[in-house]
């Protein structure tokens, strides 16, 4: 099955990153917000990073122009031309609720055969997919940040997972410029699986003054040859972010070890979310 126009849903970091790759892969992009204002910023971001990667030789000019006129902003659904999409790619904030509600909404008017996947980071797939009309359809398509320069997806097939979906949507990854790397679908998957509880270990490394933050972000860069160091990364992830995949690692996995360290919650209490707030494991 090939896909020619994709939904994205949802124009934060992720969402626009995604709608970026599909537009330059050729595809007809909508990409969707509830807030028109949210979109029109949305647009210049991409805007201004397609401009980014031609300046960098990273991308042929003519290609970011194409790119931009495969770009459809929508922020009424009844704007997007259904017939033609293959694909609608979930890019909201992490609440299970607020996900299968949006569901409910897209999957009338989606067609029977289309696509439907979330870029959760830590939610069920096979949860989520209980919830729509198309089970076998539903799929996890999770991107990394920043999207444009990552090579990565995650493809997180769930119980009902079919392999059609799990063929068409490693093939769309391909075309986007992305190396799809399959798991099933278990809490953290296996980026944040692994990821997170390192970062979770570096807080308490800092929290038991084992070094003070630049130096344990300098240790691992330097030793283990990271392109930055974890407590660099839960700022740019947000700490927020790194706190919630944290509980959910420990409530459904039912371990002790993935308890998330107290630094982090009492950094989420006083609003320190890493850049995004100003200040994190570090100041911006
Ligand atoms: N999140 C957001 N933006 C990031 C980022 C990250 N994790 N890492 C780098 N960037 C941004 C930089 O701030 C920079 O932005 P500006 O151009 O606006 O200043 C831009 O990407 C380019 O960064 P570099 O100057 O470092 O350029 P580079 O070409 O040398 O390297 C890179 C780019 C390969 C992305 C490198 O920076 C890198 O490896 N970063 C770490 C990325 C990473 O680990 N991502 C995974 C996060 S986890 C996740 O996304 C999943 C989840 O569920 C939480």
């Amino acid at each position: 099955m090939s896909i020619d126009a994709a939904l994205i849903i949802g124009s934060g970091t992720m969402g626009r990153g995604i709608a970026q790759v599909s537009a330059a892969a050729g595809l007809t992009t909508y990409l969707h917000d509830v807030s028109a204002e949210q979109v029109t910023k949305a647009l210049a971001e991409i805007e201004r990073s397609l401009g980014k990667l031609v300046e960098k030789g990273k991308l042929p000019a003519e290609k970011s122009q194409k790119a931009k006129s495969n770009l459809k902003t929508v922020s009424d659904l009844g704007g997007v031309d259904w017939p033609r999409v293959g694909i609608a790619i979930e890019a909201i904030f992490e609440d299970f609720s607020a996900k299968t509600a949006l569901y409910q909404d897209v999957q009338p008017r989606l067609n029977d055969g289309a696509i439907l996947a979330s870029n959760t980071s830590s939610i069920s797939i096979t949860k989520l997919a209980a919830a729509t009309d198309r089970p076998s359809k539903f799929i996890g398509m999770h991107f990394f940040n920043p999207v444009p320069l990552m090579s990565l997806v995650e493809v997180i097939r769930g119980l009902q997972t079919d392999d059609q979906t799990v063929e068409a949507v490693a093939a769309l990854a391909r075309q986007m410029g992305k190396n799809p790397l399959q798991c099933n679908d278990m809490p953290g998957f296996v980026s944040n699986r692994v990821l997170m509880p390192m970062i979770n270990e570096a807080v308490y490394a800092l929290m038991e003054g084992v070094a003070e933050a630049e130096t344990i972000d300098e240790i691992m860069k330097q030793g283990c040859n990271f392109p930055m160091g974890p407590l660099t990364l839960a700022d740019f992830i947000g700490v927020d972010v790194c706190l919630n995949i944290m509980e959910v690692l420990h409530r459904d996995l039912g371990d002790p070890k993935f308890r998330p360290c107290p630094l982090l919650r009492k950094m989420v209490d006083a609003g320190r979310l890493g850049r995004k707030s100003g200040w994190g494991f570090h100041a911006y």
